[in-house]
C-alpha cells in the first residue's frame, strides 16, 4: 500500500535545478537520512514498473522531513509521497519533484499504550503490524494483513479489505502539512470514505492512534487472520499487481464488471488483466507504465460499451491526473 500527495505548484525541468536542490538539502539534513537523484521507483512499487524520481529522500526524523517539505515549498517542488507502493503507477518517464518515503526504520514503531490502544508509525507495514497486535492478543486489525502496504498508506487511502477499512480501528491521526506544521486530529473531525481522506490530500501521515476491538488469545487473533489470508490466496493473483485497479462502483464490483466483459486474459505487452481476478492488472514480466496505462484505457472503453458504467482508477498515477491520460 502507498501514499501519493502530488502538489499543484511549478516544476523544475532543468537537471542542474535538481542537482542544485540535493546539495542544498544535504546542507540541512543529517547523514542518516538517505537523499539520492534519480532513484529508480520501479522497485519500490508491488507492480514493478515506471521510471525514476528526479530526487528521492528518506527522512531520518521528523525534523528532516520537515526541512524537505520547507525546502521542497520554497523552491516550488512538487513532493510525492511513496508508501509501500503498492496502489501505485509511476509513469516510465518517472516523476519531476522530490519523492519522499518513510522507510527509515524510526517511521516504523509500534508501541501499546493504556487501554491496549496502539500507537503505530506511518512507516509500519500492516503486515507487522498485524503480526505485533496478534502477538499482544489485540482483535480488530486482522482484515489488513494481507494489504501489502504501510500504516500511512492506508490511512491515506483508507484502504480496506474483508469488509473492513483503515478508520475503523483509528482513534486519532498525527499529520505533518506540506507547510512542516504537525497536527493531531481525532477520528471525529476527519472527512473518510470509500479509498479516500480528504485530510491527508494535502500532508502527510505521521502516524496514529488505533484502538482494538477487544482483546483476545493470539492464537485465536492468529486464526482469524489465517482465515483471511487463505480467502485473498483463493481471490487474487499472486505475480506483481498493483491491487485493485478500479474502484468498485457503488452496489457493484469492479472486477465482476470487467469479467463479465470478458477481458481476463487481456494484455498490452507483458501487463495482463489477471486471470484469477479481473480488477487486477498483473505484470508478467517486462510491462511498462505505458503497457499498464494502454491496458487501463482498453478496460475502461470495454466496461463503457458494454456495461454502460465509467470504471473511476482506485491506482494513484503519479504526477499525473487520470482524466488527462484516459
Ligand atoms: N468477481 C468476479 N470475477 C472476478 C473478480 C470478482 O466475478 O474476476 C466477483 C466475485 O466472485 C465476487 C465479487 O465479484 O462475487 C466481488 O469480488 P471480491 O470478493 O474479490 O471483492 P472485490 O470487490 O473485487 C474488494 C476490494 C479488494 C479487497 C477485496 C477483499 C475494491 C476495489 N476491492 O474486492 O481490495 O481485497 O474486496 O475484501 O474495493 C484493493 O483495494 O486494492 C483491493 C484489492
Amino acid at each position: 500500500m502507498n501514499a501519493a500527495a502530488p502538489r499543484e505548484t511549478m516544476v523544475i525541468a532543468d537537471p542542474m535545478r535538481w542537482d542544485d536542490l540535493v546539495t542544498a538539502l544535504r546542507r540541512q539534513i543529517a547523514a542518516e537520512t538517505k537523499l539520492t537523484r534519480e532513484e529508480s521507483l520501479a522497485p519500490k512499487t508491488t507492480i514493478r514498473v515506471g521510471g525514476a524520481a528526479r530526487v528521492y529522500a528518506e527522512p531520518a526524523s521528523v525534523a528532516d522531513l520537515q526541512k524537505l517539505l520547507c525546502t521542497a515549498k520554497a523552491e516550488g517542488v512538487r513532493v510525492f509521497m511513496l508508501g509501500r507502493g503498492s496502489n501505485l503507477l509511476v509513469p516510465d518517464e518517472g516523476v519531476d519533484g522530490l519523492v519522499i518515503a518513510l522507510a527509515h526504520e524510526a517511521w516504523a514503531s509500534f508501541d501499546v499504550r493504556p487501554e491496549g490502544r496502539v500507537w503505530a508509525g506511518a512507516g509500519l507495514r500492516l503486515k507487522n503490524l498485524c503480526g505485533l497486535a496478534a502477538k499482544a492478543g489485540l482483535v480488530g486489525f486482522e482484515f489488513l494483513e494481507g494489504i501489502p502496504g504501510s500504516v500511512g498508506g492506508a490511512l491515506r487511502m483508507n484502504a480496506g479489505a474483508m469488509g473492513g477499512w483503515m478508520f475503523d480501528v483509528v482513534e486519532e491521526v498525527q499529520l505533518m502539512t506540506f507547510g512542516g506544521d504537525v497536527k493531531t486530529l481525532a477520528r471525529a473531525a476527519m472527512h473518510v470514505d470509500y479509498r479516500h481522506c480528504a485530510e491527508l490530500h494535502d500532508a502527510i501521515a505521521l502516524g496514529a492512534l488505533l484502538r482494538p476491538a477487544s482483546k483476545a488469545d493470539a492464537d485465536s487473533v492468529k486464526r482469524q487472520m489465517d482465515a483471511y489470508a487463505r480467502k485473498r490466496h483463493e481471490s487474487q493473483p499472486r505475480e506483481p499487481s498493483a491491487g485493485c485497479v478500479f474502484k468498485n462502483p457503488p452496489g457493484n464490483s469492479a472486477g465482476r464488471l470487467i469479467d463479465e466483459c470478458g477481458l481476463k486474459g487481456e494484455r498490452v505487452g507483458d501487463a495482463e488483466v489477471s486471470t484469477v481476478h479481473a480488477n487486477f492488472i498483473v505484470n508478467r514480466g517486462a510491462a511498462t507504465g505505458a503497457d499498464v496505462l494502454e491496458l487501463v484505457r482498453r478496460i475502461r472503453a470495454r466496461v463503457k460499451q458494454i456495461k454502460g458504467v465509467d470504471l473511476e482508477p482506485e491506482v494513484l498515477l503519479y504526477g499525473k491526473n487520470w482524466k488527462d491520460v484516459l
